[in-house]
Order: structure tokens, then sequence, then C-alpha cells
């Protein structure tokens, strides 16, 4: 036998000694107590020893088989421990986890400068009902049953009476049967329409504005329009008034603004023509008026009526308007 059995316990602590993981521990384990580790080999070299010689020889070799077998054990413990205890460590100095912010959705946003406008300008914002009668939404706006302009707006019928409103018009009727003049307000809020395309949705938001006072003229509207349209675009944006057909306005107009892509040059987005169409508007209709008692010899006023998500297109650049309403984060966060 070259090594002694002291030696080779020594070794193995030794060795013991530099090994910093527990899989180091485990080879040296097989090493030395494995079916062919040398202390196993020692024991089994016993045999081959003079008799007298065997009973010591084995008794030490089992104490050295024992040491290293509780030296190893300890050791790998120690190290699942140490493990342990820097898994529950918290490092407070590291950077916290970050929490995804949400914003507001780009159409909000843009209702919300649109009241800030108006509302630096004297006007209230009134609201009324999604679901609404066949009268506000169309009789009471000199839209009779069976009259051609209700082929515009393709109606949700609820039953006969009852509808999804197509427009923000009817609450132009509401507000002046609960209010004398003047009347100066705003009215947003969805609106509902059977269609279905690049450029409409079945609900999509408009805000409606209607003032109405003595001496009211086309001027003022002209006026009110272009400092929304300069607030909510910018002051290079012009505007131009076409001459339009409204069952409740009279004369009724609608409103281009210059391309806000190629600037009046002329390009795919304003169909080569240079404009791009923003909203309707007009002078309220004097039927209207005698419909809710207003005196038609004292009183005048307009009314407008535009889609938010079409202002919204065009200020930044949308080509597609179900993109709003599809929850794709990676266009949302754009806003
Ligand atoms: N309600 C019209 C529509 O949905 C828009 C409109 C046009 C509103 C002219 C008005 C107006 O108040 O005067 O197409």
């Amino acid at each position: 036998m070259e090594k002694t059995i002291e030696q080779i316990k020594e070794e193995a602590l030794d060795e013991l000694k530099t090994a910093s993981d527990i899989e180091t521990i485990k080879a040296l384990s097989v090493l030395y107590l494995g079916r062919k580790g040398l202390v196993t080999q020692f024991l089994r070299d016993i045999s081959k020893l003079p008799q007298e010689k065997r009973p010591g020889a084995g008794k030490q070799a089992n104490k050295v088989k024992k040491i290293l077998d509780t030296a190893f054990k300890e050791a790998i413990e120690l190290l699942k421990k140490e493990a342990a205890e820097t898994d529950d460590h918290i490092d407070v100095s590291l950077p916290g986890r970050a929490v995804a912010q949400g914003s507001l959705h780009p159409i909000t946003q843009i209702n919300r400068q649109i009241f800030e406008i108006f509302t630096k300008l004297g006007f209230d914002i009134a609201e009324g009902p999604e679901v609404e009668t066949d009268y506000y939404n169309f009789e009471a706006l000199n839209i009779p049953k069976n009259h051609p302009a209700r082929d515009m707006q393709d109606t949700f019928y609820i039953s006969d009476n009852i509808i999804l409103r197509t427009q923000t018009s009817p609450m132009q009727v509401r507000v002046m049967e609960k209010q004398k003049p003047p009347v100066r307000i705003i009215a947003p809020g969805k609106v509902y329409r059977c269609d279905s395309d690049l450029t409409h949705t079945p609900m999509f938001h408009q805000v409606e504005g209607l003032l109405v006072d003595e001496n009211i003229s086309f001027g003022d509207l002209k006026g009110i329009l272009n400092t929304f349209i300069h607030q909510i675009f910018d002051t290079q944006t012009s505007l131009r008034f076409r001459p339009s057909f409204f069952p409740f306005t009279e004369p009724s107009a609608e409103v281009d603004i210059l391309c806000v892509i190629c600037r009046g040059k002329g390009c795919r987005v304003c169909s080569h023509t240079g404009w791009l169409e923003v909203l309707g508007c007009g002078m309220v209709h004097p039927v209207i008026f005698e419909n809710i008692g207003y005196d038609t010899s004292r009183y005048t006023g307009f009314a407008f009526g535009m889609g938010v998500e079409r202002i919204a297109m065009l200020k930044y650049g949308i080509d597609d308007i179900r993109k709003f309403f599809e929850n794709d984060l990676r266009f949302l966060r754009q806003f």
C-alpha cells in the first residue's frame, strides 16, 4: 500500500477546504468514498494485509470513512444554507421594477382639447342620451319620415321611434327646449351609424356646437370656427367654406382646411384637391326655432358638427379610423 489511510484523510480534508461549490464537494465524495473511491479501495485492500494487522487497519479506515462522510455532508449543508440566505436577501439599492404607465386615449385627448378651446370662448358643455327618439334625432331637426336626408345616416333602430342617435345635433333641440337665448353650448358624445370601413366605424364621436342670440350672423360662425381650427391645428391652417345642405341649417356649409400633409399642393391624402373636409355648419333653420318656440324675428344662431376621430386622423396623420378601437398598445403608446 503506497498511502496510509491518514494521508488519504489529510488530502481529502485539504481538498475539501478549497472546494467552493456543491458540485465539487459531490465529486470529492465520489473520489474518496465512491465505489472505486480511495477509501473504499483501501478497505478492500485490507484483505491483502497480514492477518494480525487487519483488525487495526479496518477499524482506522472505517473511522476515516465516517469522518470524511460527515465532513462532505456538512460542507454541502453549509453551502445550501448560504445560498438560501442570499436568495432572501433584498438589495434595496437596486432600481425598482418599472410599472407600465397608461395614457389617455387619443380621442379623449382631442376631446379635451376641443372642450378647452370652446369653454375659453364662453361655451358650456351639454350632454344627452345616446339612445334617442326619432323626434329629437330627426323630426325636430327638420328631417321628416321618408325625407331623403335620412339616407345620409344609416340608422340603428331599436324600435320604430327609438334609435341610437346618428348625430349629436338632437342636443340642439334638447338644450333650446330648456333654455332661453342666449345659448352657447357644445355637445360632445358618441354617435352610431350602421357603417364600417377605412373611414367609418359603427360608433364614433362628434362634437356639436350651437350659439343663439340677437344679431348672430354667418360672420360670427366664421370667426368662431377660424379660432377653433387655428388652435386645434395651427395658425397656418386656413379654412374655406363650401356651400352644402343640411335640413336643420340654412344656409349650410362644409368647412375644409388646407391639407395638413401637402399644405395645398395636392397629395394622396387630400385626393389632390389641397383641401380636407372637417365639419358641417350653418345658420340654424328658422323651422327649428319655431319647433321649440323661439322668436324668429328676434333671434338667429349658428350650429356646427364635427367628427372627433376625423380631427384626430388629420392631426396625427392616421389613415384608418379602426385603429382607434383595436386597443393595439403599439398604436396607443404613440400618443
Ligand atoms: N349632424 C351633422 C352630421 O352628423 C353635422 C352637422 C352639420 C351638424 C351641420 C350641425 C350643422 O350642427 O349645422 O353629419
